[in-house]
């Protein structure tokens, strides 16, 4: 399909394409200096102490609640408007994810009360994402989870460059589409020695020492003390994330400019309010009807105009998910009744335009 205007845009300068080339160049591929210096980089850039790079966002999650202990038995509160990794991540250790609702369709994140409502004893831990790149309520979440002895994660798939009062550890992807793209990528970022460390092991094997080591003669073997994975990131996409790194801010800046000029054109269907925008980091950009049938005619007339558009689904209505189901109406709703507009480092004014003056008639029902 070859859209007029697609969903998003990634563009890579020379800067970034001769960073690759160079990692290439030098025939070192798997983690080594440049996944170091990418971790440390992000680390100083997010103000953690410790960043692990891994293999995705969901390894990172992965990893997060293992490295946490989380076993099973142990419960989990997930809000359900979310990506499914933020739900499965969980799973992976054998505890079992708790849905929770949003605070409404207009501002779908993690609902603290109704946190709080899910509490039981085996509770152990949160995952407050940070949906469409919107901060959760962090600080009502650290209060929560310091009275009642439970860790908080940041799912920050979506909102790399968020600044809000930090969870325990802190999850990023470098997913195609996100803030700080390189294809596939993670990292995982907390203050938490222990974590770190466990996290580092775990991602490769447990092994007591990496190719890079040997590589530079510092060790010739190694022993191996857990039960880990393969879940490393490899050179190209640290130095590509390495080159990256410096240009997102401002790309979240160009981001924000195009969601305000979005917001004052179709202000009946903005999400969130003017505060929030301010503190996002826009991962993307959605609007919300007042219902299915105006989403439906909305996105049938932006696709007919070549314009691209997405939905997330709500975890707790996939069908892999139904076992963990229980009524959650907002991010039901929100589900429902939203449509991701086109938003990258790239759109411009007059792409906002063409994109309002399609939407605007349909939604009125005078397309
Ligand atoms: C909220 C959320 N969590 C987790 C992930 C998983 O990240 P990845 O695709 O890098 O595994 C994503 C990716 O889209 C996401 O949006």
């Amino acid at each position: 399909m070859s859209w007029e205007i697609p969903l998003t845009d990634v563009v890579f300068d020379e800067e970034d394409l001769e960073a690759v080339g160079e990692c290439l160049r030098s025939g070192w591929l798997t983690m080594g200096p440049r996944t170091k210096a990418f971790e440390a980089a992000v680390a100083a850039d997010r103000g953690f102490a410790h960043a692990v790079a891994v293999s995705s966002g969901t390894a990172a999650l992965h990893l997060t609640c293992a490295a946490l202990g989380l076993t099973a038995g142990d419960e989990v509160i997930v809000p359900a408007f979310t990506f499914l990794a933020s739900v499965n991540a969980p799973r992976y250790v054998g505890a079992t994810p708790v849905l929770c609702d949003v605070v409404s369709p207009a501002a779908p994140l993690i609902d603290v009360e109704d946190v709080r409502a899910k509490l039981t004893p085996n509770t152990k831990a949160v995952i407050a994402v940070h949906m469409l790149g919107y901060p959760a309520a962090m600080a009502e979440l650290r209060a929560l989870c310091d009275r009642h002895g439970l860790k908080l994660i940041e799912d920050a798939a979506q909102g790399f460059g968020v600044d809000a009062p930090r969870g325990d550890v802190a999850c990023l992807s470098f997913f195609s589409k996100k803030q700080l793209a390189v294809g596939e990528g993670g990292m995982v970022l907390t203050d938490d020695e222990a974590v770190a460390a466990k996290v580092r092991l775990l991602r490769s094997h447990a092994m007591t020492s990496g190719t890079w080591d040997r590589h530079r003669g510092h060790e010739d073997s190694y022993d191996v003390v857990g039960f880990g994975f393969n879940f490393r990131i490899d050179e190209p996409r640290a130095a590509l994330g390495l080159a990256r790194l410096p240009k997102v801010a401002a790309e979240i800046e160009h981001r924000r400019v195009m969601v305000r000029a979005y917001r004052e054109r179709l202000g009946a269907y903005a999400m969130f309010d003017d505060a929030a925008v301010e503190r996002a980091s826009h991962f993307a950009f959605t609007v919300l009807f007042e219902d299915v049938e105006t989403r439906i005619r909305v996105r049938e007339a932006l696709f007919a105009a070549g314009i691209q558009t997405t939905r997330y689904p709500a975890v707790h209505r996939l069908t892999e998910f139904e076992r963990y189901a229980t009524p959650l109406p907002h991010s039901a709703a929100a589900a429902d009744r939203h449509l991701a507009l086109p938003l990258s480092a790239h759109t411009t004014l007059e792409q906002v335009e063409r994109v309002s003056s399609v939407l605007l008639p349909a939604a009125a029902g005078r397309a």
